[in-house]
């Protein structure tokens, strides 16, 4: 049996959370051994979304569970190869977060509906349509996977702000 591993998170800035990652090809065992360990380590960060390539595993995988509510039962999922087949013009704005920049907050708007397909591990193909928070968190988990961060949608004087913040941070984390 494969024990669950809480992986580090890669913290903004850092190259690996701007490049475009590739397609899974293989659902195999070890590709749901990463997916343990991926909803492990959002689950103790605590986090509601985490994409491959925050942990340094550069493939078009995350996982995501938006249930906030103590009373309501955990609804994990695991998204493989994810595509949005469509956005809503109408406009959702809410302020996110990301496990990748800690302690920093910014409103973001987006499509407050979408249309996702993805593929699960076992390569089973599904599509379904989400909104509100749901649909934010899809597409700011999409997003990792292209490289793009939710500071990428603020504008640059605010985008550069947290980015030194987070320098100073990574600083002070490496000094212990
Ligand atoms: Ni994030």
């Amino acid at each position: 049996m494969h024990a669950m591993t809480i992986k580090p998170i890669l913290m903004h800035p850092d190259p690996r959370l701007k490049k475009i990652c590739e397609p899974v090809t293989e659902f195999n065992k070890s590709l749901a051994e990463l997916a343990d360990d991926m909803l492990e380590t959002m689950y103790d960060a605590p986090g509601i979304g985490l994409a491959g390539p925050q942990i340094g595993v550069m493939k078009r995988i995350f996982v995501i569970d938006c249930v906030k509510e103590d009373d309501v039962a955990p609804d994990p999922m695991v998204i493989i190869n994810p595509e949005i087949t469509h956005s809503s013009e109408e406009l959702g704005v809410y302020e996110e977060g990301c496990l990748s920049i800690p302690n920093q907050f910014a409103e973001v708007t987006r499509p407050k509906i979408i249309r996702l397909k993805w593929q699960d591990l076992d390569g089973a193909e599904y599509e379904d349509e989400f909104d509100d928070l749901w649909s934010t968190c899809m597409q700011h988990e999409f997003d990792h996977l292209n490289g793009k961060l939710f500071i990428d949608y603020l504008k640059p004087l605010k985008r550069q702000m947290i980015t030194r913040k987070m320098q100073k941070y990574k600083r002070e984390q490496a000094r212990g």
